[in-house]
């Protein structure tokens, strides 16, 4: 079994499924834009090895140290941000979306020490929707419970420091006070979404105005939307936005595929059983009960051992091609000639799910011919990153604890 990847045209829609039947729900869309429209591989490598250590990080301080939340690039490129409005009037920005944090936060008012530099800001005093959150807030409630937030003499302000390092002294915070504002998704306002007005923030947020968490926690967008699943569809044509619906679901039509979600290493990611991975026509273990973790801010995907060692020898031993070097002899690169290269199959397996890949989800082109296996080494926790998704519809039934996939044209959506 190969595969073939044709370098030239990266946009293959291998297979066109009508989204059909949805529920009679309402879905609210936003949309969701990578942020740089290039991959670089070295420094994809580099930032989604920063976002592993701390996703690792959080989890082996989680409990321990509650201070300790998650996971963030150390600089933008590889992540995408979401598209709202906020206030009312509307204010449209955008902010990095992110499913391994829950805090909803933006840059408010002239924000002189907040990172990121150069983003808009929410502006409160034009807003006539605006309101701080008392301390008896219930999600101010979930913060000071994590000894995330403290309360204001007089209790008419909860002020938090959520911290995304190891410790409260880490370069990785966002600080302010909680407040309630309209959201508009879409053409649809909600109301009373409960966020961080942040005041002073230091870390890498990408290149937008703040951080939406879509984890499952109480504080995250998903929760406080109270819809029950959300999905998103990552398309690789990198000039146009990919959608995320909240409400949608549950997937229908051609090659949908269900597992279920389970709460190993973490009940706060969107983690799922890799029973075993096809390349080619050799099967090698997955990570299995360990998990393995859809994440929208990881680039590469992770494997931890022994998946990842038995996985790259079922490639080499299946590739003719000639290895490339790129100046890392921990990544797997080939030099390709003219413009299409035969490359092993790979199929995920989990329980009671396939995901053949198209080849453009695991082999990335970096340039004068060469192509590099997307797949890293972990030390630690198993990742599949962006890249892997595209071209899915992924649907996160979080009411139903059970992810659900199914090829798509995310451009039509
Ligand atoms: C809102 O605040 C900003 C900066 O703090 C200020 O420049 C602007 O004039 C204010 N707008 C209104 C309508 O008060
Ligand atoms: C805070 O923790 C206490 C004790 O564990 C719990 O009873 C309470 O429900 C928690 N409050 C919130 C808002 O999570
Ligand atoms: C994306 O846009 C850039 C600049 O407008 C253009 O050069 C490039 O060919 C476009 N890529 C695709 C895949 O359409
Ligand atoms: C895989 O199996 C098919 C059919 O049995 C065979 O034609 C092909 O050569 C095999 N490929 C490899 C890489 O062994
Ligand atoms: C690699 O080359 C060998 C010898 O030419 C051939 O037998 C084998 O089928 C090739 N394998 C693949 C995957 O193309």
């Amino acid at each position: 079994m190969a595969t073939k990847l044709l370098l030239h045209t990266l946009f293959i829609s291998f297979l066109l499924a009508a989204p059909q039947g949805y529920s009679e729900r309402p879905v609210l869309r936003a949309t969701m834009t990578r942020s740089e429209k290039t991959i670089d591989f070295t420094r994809a490598v580099r930032r989604s090895h920063e976002r592993l250590s701390m996703l690792a990080a959080r989890l082996a301080a989680a409990a321990g140290d509650a201070s300790a939340q998650t996971p963030l690039q150390q600089d933008g490129g590889g992540e995408y941000g979401m598209t709202f409005s906020i206030g009312t009037p509307p204010q449209q920005l955008s902010a990095l979306a992110d499913t391994g944090s829950d805090l909803v936060w933006l840059k408010c008012g002239p924000c002189t020490q907040c990172a990121p530099q150069g983003s808009p800001s929410y502006y409160p005093n034009t807003s006539s929707s605006f309101s701080k959150m008392p301390c008896s807030g219930g999600l101010c409630g979930v913060l000071k419970n994590q000894s995330l937030a403290a309360c204001s003499t007089g209790g008419d302000e909860c002020d938090y420091l959520y911290s995304y390092g190891l410790s409260k002294s880490s370069h990785h915070y966002t600080k302010g006070y909680l407040s309630t504002e309209t959201f508009t998704l879409g053409t649809d306002a909600v109301p009373d979404i409960g966020f961080g007005c942040t005041t002073m923030s230091e870390g890498g947020y990408g290149t937008g105005s703040g951080l939406v968490g879509l984890g499952r926690g109480s504080l995250s967008l998903v929760s406080q939307l109270n819809v029950g699943a959300f999905s998103y569809c990552l398309t690789s044509d990198p000039n146009k936005s990919s959608p995320l619906l909240f409400g949608s679901g549950p997937l229908t039509g051609p090659g949908v595929q269900s597992t279920p979600l389970i709460s190993v290493p973490s009940p706060s990611f969107y983690s799922v059983d890799l029973q075993s991975i096809s390349i080619g026509n050799v099967t090698t273990p997955g990570t299995g009960d360990s998990g393995f973790i859809f994440d929208s801010g990881t680039t590469l995907t992770y494997l931890a051992e022994p998946a990842y060692t038995l996985a790259k020898a079922a490639l080499l031993s299946q590739t003719n091609l000639t290895l490339a070097d790129v100046g890392d002899a921990s990544q797997v690169c080939f030099q390709t000639f003219g413009t299409s290269a035969e490359v092993p199959s790979m199929v995920l397996h989990f329980d009671g799910a396939d995901m053949a890949l198209p080849a453009e989800n695991y082999f990335l082109p970096v340039g004068d011919g060469v192509i590099c296996w997307i797949v890293q080494r972990s030390p630690s926790i198993s990742i599949i990153g962006n890249i892997m998704q595209r071209s899915y519809h992924i649907l996160h039934d979080v009411q139903n604890s059970e992810l659900s996939f199914q090829p798509a044209n995310c451009d039509n959506l």
